[in-house]
C-alpha cells in the first residue's frame, strides 16, 4: 500500500490524533535513562517472555525468566499465575538487576479476570458502550489487584466471517459499532493511568486479522486499501483516539507483507497518520514466524525486519534477545533505532509510575475485590442485556408463572463452557449454571434436568431421559451449541451447523409436542434454519460468563425484557459467507421482492437475505417508528446533519429498544455500501411511552476513503433510515453541498 507524502499530509489534517498515552515528561525521563543503559539492557526492554502461567501459543524456548530478568535482558513478562509470582519477579527486576528497571506485567484479560463477563461479541450485542466500559473497568480493578499492569485487549478486529473462531473476541461485522465498543473498553481499562486500579490497554491485532482467507485461522489477508480503511481500520483508530497505550501486531500478512514486518502499517499509518505515541508488541512469536511467511531467511533477518518496521517488543520469539545486538554490531541496525524503540517502552513504564513506585500495584488486600457484589451485579446486567431473542412464537417466553420446566442439553449444567475462551484467571466453580439459575428463580421442584446428549455424541439413554423430563413438564428449555474451546483462537470451523447428536435431541423433543425454547450457547453466528423451525422460542445466550444462570433466569422469567441485537449477520448457509448488511449494490442488484430476474447478483439455491440480519433482535414488547425528520436537509461539506425520529413502545411491557440509524451515499466517485450504520441509541421506554430520538452525523461519520485516496466527505445526496435493524425502511434524505 503506497503512501504519497500528500496522503500522509492529508491524513494528518483529517485524522485528528487522539489522546496521547504518555507525557513529554515521561519521554524526557526515558531518554535520560537510555543514556545510562548498555546495548544488552536496551534490548532487554524489547523482550517479553511468558511468566509460567497460561500457555497461549507454541512454546519453543524454555528460557529462565528469572535469569533474564536478573540480567536486565527481559523487560516484560505475561500470563503470570499469582500475586506472589508477580511480586517475586518484580522484586528480582528492581532489586537484583543493575539498573533496577521495573517489569511491565501483561496478561490476556479480555472479558473479565475472576468475575467473567459475557464474551466480547455478546457485549457488542448489548449495543451499549457503557456495558463494554463496565466490563473493562471491573477487569482492570481485578487484574491490577494481582499486580498486572497491562491487558492485551480490546480486540478490535472487524470480522464478516463466522468460520473464524475469534469473531467471539471482537465486536462483530460493523466498523461503527466496533469503534464505539473499542473506545469504551479503552476508557474502562485505562481510566486514569495514575490510579493503580487501571491497566494499559492494547489495541489488537493490528491489522485486519479478522479477514483471513476462507475464515481459516492465521491465513493470509488480502484486501484493497479502501476496504481496509473504510471497514477494518475504524475500531483500531477509535481505540487509539481514546488513548490506548500499546498496540499488538497480528499474525497475518496484509497485502503480502506480514504485519510484524510491515513498515507501512506500523510507521506510516500507525505512528505518522494516526499519531500513535505508545509502543508496539508482537503477537506470540510472530517475529520468528516471518521465516514461515517466507520473508525472512533466519531469525536475525526476521529481527531486522521487525525492528525496522517499528516493532518495540518481541513476545516469545527470542529473536531480539538472541540477534538484535549482533545486528547492531554488524552495522545492519543503527543503535539509535534500538534507543528509540527502548525509549517508547520506558516512557510507558514512567507513565504508569513504576519507577516512582514499582510495587504500587502490589497490595495484597486489593485481591479482596475479586467477585465483589458490584462486580457480579455488573456481569449479570451485561450478560442479560447481551442475550438476543431470535424467535418467540406464541409468546412462549417469558415463561408462565408456575410453569414446570424441563431443562435439557449438554450445556444446561455446564460451568467451563458458559464462560467462553480466554479465561485463564477464572475459577469455573464460581460460574452459576443455567440449572442453578432456573432452580434458584423458579424453585428446584419446578425444574427437571436431563443432559440428553454430549456436545458431539449421543448418550446411552440420553434422549429417552430427556423426553421423560419433557413429558412431565409444561415447557422444555434445551441448551445447545458449541463448546467454549470451539471459539476463540485456533478454532476455525468449516461447518456452522449444530452437531448431529444435538439436532437428534432437538428433533426428539419436538415430537413430545411440548413448547420448545432453544438456548443457543455459541461464540459465533451459526446455521439455524432447522432449529428456527423446530423451536417455539430461540434465545441466543452466547457464553454469558460467571452470572450465566442468574442472567438466563432474569430473561426467561420476564424479570428482564431481552434487548440484545445481532452484531453479526447470521447466514442461512455457510455458502453465503462473506455476508454482511453493508455490501455493495453491484451493477445488477437482485430484486427479491418479486419473481427473480436471472441475470442479477443472486444464487440459484438460496435467497441473498440472511437467516437473521445485522441489528435484529426481538423483545417481549413491540416498538413503532414514525415522524422521521431530517432537521438539516442540506449541509455544506464540514457541517453536521441532524435527524430525529419518534419511537413508541407499542406493546404491553416496558422494554429497551436499540434505535439504529443507517445512511447510504447515493452517488459517489467509488462504489459505496447499500447502507452503513452511523448512529445508535439504546433507550428504555415504558409501555405506551413515546420519545423523540435525535442523531447528529459529523463530517467524520460521512467520510470515507475517496477515489483521490484521501479520507473525507464528498458532496452529494444521501438516504437515511432509522429503525429496529439493518432492514429498516422508514427513511428520509439529505444533501451535502460543496
Ligand atoms: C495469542 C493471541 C493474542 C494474545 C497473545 C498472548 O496468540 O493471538 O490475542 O494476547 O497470544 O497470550
Amino acid at each position: 500500500m503506497k503512501n504519497s507524502i500528500f496522503t500522509v499530509l492529508a491524513a494528518l489534517v483529517l485524522y485528528p490524533a487522539g489522546a496521547q498515552p504518555v507525557t513529554p515528561q515521561d519521554r524526557r525521563r526515558a531518554a535520560e535513562l537510555v543514556e545510562r543503559m548498555t546495548l544488552d539492557e536496551k534490548i532487554g526492554q524489547l523482550v517479553q517472555q511468558r511468566g509460567g502461567g497460561a500457555v497461549t501459543g507454541p512454546d519453543k524456548t524454555e528460557l529462565s525468566v528469572e535469569r533474564l530478568v536478573r540480567e536486565g535482558r527481559c523487560g516484560s513478562v505475561f500470563n503470570i499465575k499469582s500475586f506472589e509470582e508477580t511480586e517475586r519477579l518484580q522484586r528480582i527486576a528492581v532489586e537484583e538487576s543493575r539498573l533496577g528497571i521495573p517489569l511491565l506485567i501483561g496478561a490476556d484479560v479480555i472479558h473479565g479476570f475472576r468475575t467473567i463477563f459475557p464474551i466480547n461479541l455478546a457485549v457488542a450485542a448489548s449495543w451499549d458502550p457503557a456495558a463494554a466500559e463496565s466490563l473493562a473497568r471491573v477487569s482492570a480493578r481485578e487484574a491490577s489487584a494481582m499486580g498486572i499492569h497491562w491487558t492485551f485487549s480490546p480486540m478490535c478486529d472487524v470480522s464478516r466471517d463466522p468460520r473464524w473462531g475469534r469473531v467471539s473476541e471482537g465486536a462483530g461485522e460493523d466498523p461503527y459499532l466496533g469503534a464505539r465498543v473499542a473506545e469504551a473498553m479503552v476508557r474502562g481499562y485505562q481510566g486514569d493511568l495514575s490510579d493503580p486500579s487501571s491497566v494499559l490497554a492494547c489495541v489488537k491485532h493490528f491489522a485486519a486479522y479478522g479477514a483471513p482467507q476462507a475464515g481459516r485461522e492465521y491465513h493470509a489477508v488480502d484486501m484493497s486499501e479502501r476496504v481496509f480503511r473504510d471497514s477494518y481500520l475504524p475500531p483500531y483508530r477509535a481505540a487509539l483516539d481514546a488513548g490506548a497505550a500499546t498496540v499488538m501486531t497480528s499474525f497475518n500478512d496484509l497485502d503480502g507483507v506480514p504485519a510484524t514486518a510491515n513498515r507501512w502499517l506500523m510507521r506510516d499509518l500507525l505512528r505518522d497518520e494516526l499519531g500513535f505515541g505508545g509502543f508496539v508488541v508482537t503477537d506470540y512469536g510472530t517475529i520468528g514466524e516471518l521465516k514461515a511467511h517466507g520473508v525472512a531467511g533466519d531469525d536475525a533477518q526476521a529481527a531486522e525486519l521487525a525492528l525496522r518496521a517499528g516493532v518495540n517488543m518481541d513476545m516469545m520469539s527470542a529473536a531480539y534477545l538472541f540477534h538484535a545486538a549482533e545486528l547492531v554490531r554488524e552495522g545492519r541496525i543503527p543503535e539509535s533505532l534500538i534507543d528509540s524503540l527502548c525509549r517508547e517502552v520506558l516512557a510507558v513504564k514512567f507513565r504508569l509510575g513504576l519507577f516512582d513506585d514499582p510495587f504500587r500495584y502490589q497490595a495484597k488486600e486489593r485481591e479482596k475485590c475479586y467477585y465483589a457484589p458490584e462486580h457480579l451485579d455488573a456481569a449479570r446486567r451485561v450478560a442479560r442485556s447481551s442475550m438476543v431473542l431470535l424467535e418467540n412464537r406464541g409468546g412462549v417466553l417469558p415463561l408462565k408463572k408456575g410453569s414446570r420446566i424441563a431443562l435439557v442439553g449438554p450445556f444446561a449444567d455446564s460451568r467451563w463452557d458458559l464462560i467462553g475462551s480466554w479465561v485463564h484467571f477464572a475459577e469455573a466453580g464460581r460460574t452459576s449454571t443455567f440449572l442453578d439459575g432456573l432452580r434458584a428463580r423458579f424453585g428446584a421442584d419446578r425444574v427437571t434436568y436431563a443432559r440428553g446428549c454430549d456436545p458431539h455424541k449421543a448418550l446411552e439413554g440420553g434422549i429417552s431421559e430427556a423426553v421423560a423430563a419433557a413429558a412431565k413438564s409444561d415447557v422444555v428449555l434445551v441448551a445447545l451449541g458449541l463448546k467454549a474451546g470451539e471459539s476463540g483462537e485456533a478454532a476455525s470451523l468449516a461447518s456452522l451447523a449444530l452437531p448431529d447428536a444435538q439436532r437428534d435431541l432437538l428433533e426428539s423433543l419436538k415430537q413430545t409436542g411440548k413448547p420448545i425454547v432453544v438456548l443457543l450457547v455459541t461464540g459465533r453466528p451459526m446455521e439455524l434454519a432447522r432449529e428456527a423451525e423446530l423451536a417455539d422460542a430461540l434465545l441466543l445466550t452466547w457464553y454469558p460468563g460467571t452470572m450465566a444462570g442468574e442472567a438466563l433466569a432474569d430473561v426467561v422469567s420476564g424479570d428482564y425484557n431481552p434487548s440484545g441485537r445481532l452484531p453479526m449477520t447470521f447466514p442461512r448457509t455457510v455458502g453465503q459467507i462473506p455476508i454482511h448488511y453493508d455490501m455493495k449494490s453491484t451493477g445488477r442488484p437482485a430484486d427479491e421482492s418479486g419473481k427473480p430476474n436471472k441475470y442479477t447478483s443472486r444464487y440459484l439455491d438460496v435467497p441473498n437475505s440472511p437467516q437473521y440480519c445485522f441489528g435484529y433482535g426481538l423483545s417481549y414488547t413491540t416498538f413503532g417508528y414514525s415522524d422521521l425528520r431530517v432537521l438539516t436537509p442540506e449541509t455544506a461539506v464540514g457541517g453536521e446533519v441532524r435527524v430525529s425520529v419518534r419511537v413508541t413502545n407499542t406493546g404491553g411491557r416496558d422494554g429497551e429498544e436499540v434505535v439504529q440509524l443507517y445512511v447510504r451515499d447515493l452517488l459517489s466517485g467509488v462504489t459505496r455500501p447499500v447502507r452503513e450504520l452511523k448512529g445508535f441509541r439504546k433507550v428504555m421506554l415504558r409501555a405506551g411511552e413515546s420519545r423523540e430520538v435525535t442523531f447528529t452525523l459529523t463530517p467524520d461519520d460521512l467520510s470515507f476513503w475517496r477515489l483521490d485516496k484521501k479520507w473525507g466527505q464528498e458532496p452529494g445526496d444521501y438516504h437515511v433510515w432509522v429503525g429496529h435493524d439493518s432492514d429498516c425502511t422508514l427513511g428520509g434524505s439529505f444533501r451535502i453541498t460543496e
